[in-house]
């Protein structure tokens, strides 16, 4: 899988750094981020631009060959950004390390997006964000049809266009705060949070009826 993103980082900008990756709303949800932050998957940096110039940020990925593709934009970016080596899955950081959590398209990306939540989970404090920009299956039988067969194919580029990533966050303990559809919904902007004290109630769902994510019954609640 490592060596599938060390391959794609040569292409990557061409391909995925067009003005479809909705650098506005990725922008209003980074500037959420409050306090010590993780940014997972900073792939060849991109998204480095929308991030807030204050808190620290320490953004990680597993390919190296991405990571030497974000440092140019890393050093041109007048925050505090540390670039580190790590897998998801399995993180070096001491539990309740950061306040905000921030993804941007990574959990179609990671083998095992289970694992990556627990991950996440643990290095998250209490009462820390999560703050999600990612793209997931659609509960349309016919959108979701749609996805699942692409996935056949964009598969083997590593990336699933089928997970259920906000019930897989929800059974990993986050408690979803807000959904925003960026498109249908099937991109999403989602902020949630690590509440141990439970509940699992959405305050705001930001989309057409028709197109509600599909989240399992009982976070609609
Ligand atoms: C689709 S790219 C997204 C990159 C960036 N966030 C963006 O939106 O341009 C997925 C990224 O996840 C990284 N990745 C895949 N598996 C990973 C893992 N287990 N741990 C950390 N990063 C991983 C890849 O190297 C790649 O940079």
């Amino acid at each position: 899988m490592r060596s599938t993103w060390e391959r794609r980082a040569r292409l990557y900008d061409l391909c995925e750094g067009s003005d479809l990756r909705r650098g506005v709303h990725k922008k209003a949800l980074f500037g959420r981020i409050l306090g010590r932050t993780l940014f997972l998957a900073v792939g060849t940096g991109i998204d480095i631009r929308h991030l807030p110039v204050g808190p620290l940020i320490v953004a990680i990925d597993i390919s190296r060959a991405m990571l030497e593709k974000s440092r140019i934009r890393a050093e041109a970016f007048a925050g505090n950004l540390h670039l580190v080596q790590g897998d998801a899955m399995g993180m070096c950081f001491r539990d309740g390390s950061f306040d905000t959590i921030v993804t941007s398209c990574t959990m179609c990306s990671v083998p095992d997006p289970a694992r990556v939540f627990k991950e996440l989970h643990r290095v998250l404090n209490p009462g820390g964000r999560l703050l999600m920009f990612e793209h997931m299956r659609s509960r349309n039988p016919i959108l979701g049809a749609v996805l699942d067969l692409m996935t056949i194919v964009t598969r083997r580029g590593g990336t699933e266009m089928n997970r259920h990533t906000l019930s897989t966050a929800m059974e990993a303990g986050f408690r979803v705060l807000a959904v925003e559809s960026i498109f249908l919904d099937i991109i999403l902007a989602v902020e949630a949070v690590k509440d141990d004290a439970g509940g699992r109630q959405i305050r705001q769902v930001v989309c057409p009826d028709w197109s509600r994510p599909s989240l399992p019954r009982e976070a609609l609640h």
